[in-house]
């Protein structure tokens, strides 16, 4: 299997970064992605991680995927696993899961979670392969800044 090269995302990585979000679906209205890229990389408990094949070398067109990994002080959460549509199934998601989960690691972090939205079921089958379980916990949400809803939250 090849071994990716994955490091932490700079601003310059923004535009294939979301390019790569859009084409695996993980973009909604009610989350700017250009927002959540800048976001994430501005705090130091949160970071984006982005994936070259060794061949292709690290410009950020050759993206192959990407992660966001954060804590909240408590527990660690990853949003935006992302690998390019053509380069699925070749073990590269688990390798950026893996580099996620050694970031929250190296914060002191050791229990992480994620939500799967309805709809992407399918994606519950990777997870639990990589030694994820469905919690019986609910989460709740609400707007709290209800002028950032988008049309279909
Ligand atoms: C989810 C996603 C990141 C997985 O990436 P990937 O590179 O295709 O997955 P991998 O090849 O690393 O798979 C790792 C393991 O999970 C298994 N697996 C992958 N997708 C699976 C699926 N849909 N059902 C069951 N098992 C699956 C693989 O067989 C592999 O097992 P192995 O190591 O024993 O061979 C990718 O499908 C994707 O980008 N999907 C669209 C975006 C998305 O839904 N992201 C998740 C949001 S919660």
């Amino acid at each position: 299997m090849t071994s990716l090269i994955i490091r932490e995302a700079s601003k310059q990585d923004r535009d294939a970064v979301i390019a790569l979000w859009r084409a695996c679906d993980l973009t909604r209205p009610w989350n700017d992605p250009d927002n959540d890229f800048g976001f994430a990389l501005d705090k130091p408990s949160s970071h984006i991680l982005i994936a070259f094949s060794p061949e292709s070398g690290c410009d950020p067109t050759h993206a192959i995927g990407t992660i966001m990994v954060g804590h909240d002080g408590h527990r660690g959460w990853f949003y935006y696993l992302a690998v390019t549509p053509d380069q699925q199934g070749q073990g590269f998601g688990k390798q950026l899961l893996r580099a996620a989960e050694e970031w929250l690691l190296a914060k002191g972090i050791w229990k992480a979670h994620l939500m799967v939205r309805t709809g992407n079921e399918k994606v519950i089958r990777f997870y639990e392969d990589l030694g994820y379980n469905v919690s019986e916990t609910q989460v709740m949400e609400r707007w709290i800044d209800p002028s950032k809803r988008g049309d279909n939250a």
